[in-house]
């Protein structure tokens, strides 16, 4: 963890500062690689997450995004404690967890819940959906009010699914219907802090508003913090009240939604703004575009310095020599940092404009929050 770092204050929806729930300060995770014969010993790692830091408000939602391999889904196993992080720090509601054992997370356990991007290969096919939903109350032994049963068949009605499909398998359901069915699982526990790793990737473009949607009903009704890990900055746009943007193992540009989309300082972060996918209208000839060459550099021999200065067109000699901190750049917003030596300016609102959603999201910002019944009942 950088000296000179410091976390930004959880906000509510409201933009009021919330209390900390997670906090992870230098999270490391470095998968050994074993070679050699007769006799394997390690001989480099794969360093997939290295010093992150970040914090999640109760209720807040926050967005990690960055390109494929850079470390996402690692970080969100590391804070569900899925995998065993190989330095760094764990808070949850004021506890280090960073190495609890089974027995100790036992009383947090159900309080944090994953949803998972492949709703085809997360749910059991052969148990009912019942069965399914069920089971996280049975490991737990809760026994809500009026039964386990009723409780399933209110976490259905809730996802927008019909309750009387309590003894459908999954293949019975859609794609969306199915991630539905995964976010009653993850819900049944009552959970302060769902990490959703892609939850909406694998979906159907037309499907993918609809269960944004009702995660977002579930964080404001609720009041449940999320960590949304997405490819995309158009879909946590909509979502996630602070975004954390991730290249090859760390963080590089953290702040409220406002200053990452309309005020990006770090070039990765307005290369990702630049891909989001538009539409075309009168001015598209006029954004500017950032194509980012080649693909992310392997985590096994990151670049030295920034890692990002093998694809990055302002780079100069600091960038080779030395790591940039991740730190408030003058001019902007508090809580709003970057790990860049030389930032770009911030965009003026042509960015804003330039961030075009994709047609189907485009739903949400219409306000368009009921779940369409006719879709998602089966
Ligand atoms: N169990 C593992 N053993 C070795 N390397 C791993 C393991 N899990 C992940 N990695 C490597 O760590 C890096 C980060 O992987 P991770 O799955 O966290 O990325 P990601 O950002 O979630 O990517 P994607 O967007 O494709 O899901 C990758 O290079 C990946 O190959
Ligand atoms: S530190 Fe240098 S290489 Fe890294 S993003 Fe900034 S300008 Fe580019
Ligand atoms: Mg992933």
């Amino acid at each position: 963890m950088s000296d000179n770092l410091t976390l930004p204050a959880p906000k509510d929806s409201t933009g009021t500062a919330a209390e900390t729930l997670l906090s992870v300060e230098g999270l490391t995770k470095h998968f050994p690689i074993y070679g050699g014969f007769p006799i394997k010993r390690k001989v480099g790692a794969v360093q997939a997450v290295d010093g992150v830091d970040l914090s999640v408000g109760v209720g807040e939602s926050v967005g990690l995004v960055g390109e494929s391999g850079c470390g996402k889904s690692t970080t969100g196993r590391l804070i569900t404690r899925l995998l065993e992080p190989t330095d760094g720090k764990i808070t949850y509601a004021d506890q280090d967890i960073t190495h609890a054992s089974r027995k100790q997370l036992a009383p947090v356990r159900s309080e944090i819940q994953m949803i998972f991007q492949d709703p085809y290969s997360s749910l059991n096919p052969r148990q009912t959906v019942g069965t399914i939903i069920r089971s996280p109350m049975e490991v737990n032994d809760i026994n809500p009010e009026g039964g386990r049963e009723k409780r399933v068949r209110e976490l259905l009605e809730l996802v927008g699914l019909n309750p009387e499909h309590y003894n459908r398998f999954p293949h019975e359901f859609s794609g969306g219907q199915r991630q539905r069915i995964g976010v009653a699982r993850a819900l049944a526990l009552q959970p302060k802090l769902i990490v959703a790793d892609e939850p909406v990737s694998a979906l159907d473009v037309s499907i993918q508003a609809q269960v944004v949607n009702l995660l977002q009903k579930v964080q404001q009704e609720m009041g449940i913090a999320f960590l949304f890990i997405a490819h995309d900055l158009a879909i946590v746009r909509h979502f996630s009240q602070r975004v954390a943007v991730m290249y090859l193992g760390k963080i590089v540009e953290v702040g409220d939604r406002d200053s990452i989309y309309n005020r990006p300082r770090h070039p990765y972060t307005h290369a990702l703004l630049s891909a989001v996918p538009e539409v075309a209208t009168e001015d598209s000839e006029d954004r500017e575009r950032i194509r980012l060459a080649g693909d992310v550099p392997s985590p096994i021999h990151p670049p030295s310095g920034c890692r990002f200065r093998t694809r990055c067109w302002k780079a100069q000699d600091k960038c080779a020599s030395e790591e940039p901190p991740l730190i408030q750049l003058s001019g902007n917003r508090g809580g709003h940092l970057t790990a860049c030596h030389f930032p770009e300016e911030p965009t003026t609102e042509a960015r804003d404009e330039d961030v075009v959603m994709d047609p189907a999201l485009k739903a949400l910002e219409q306000g368009a929050t009921e779940v369409d019944a006719k879709v998602t009942k089966a």
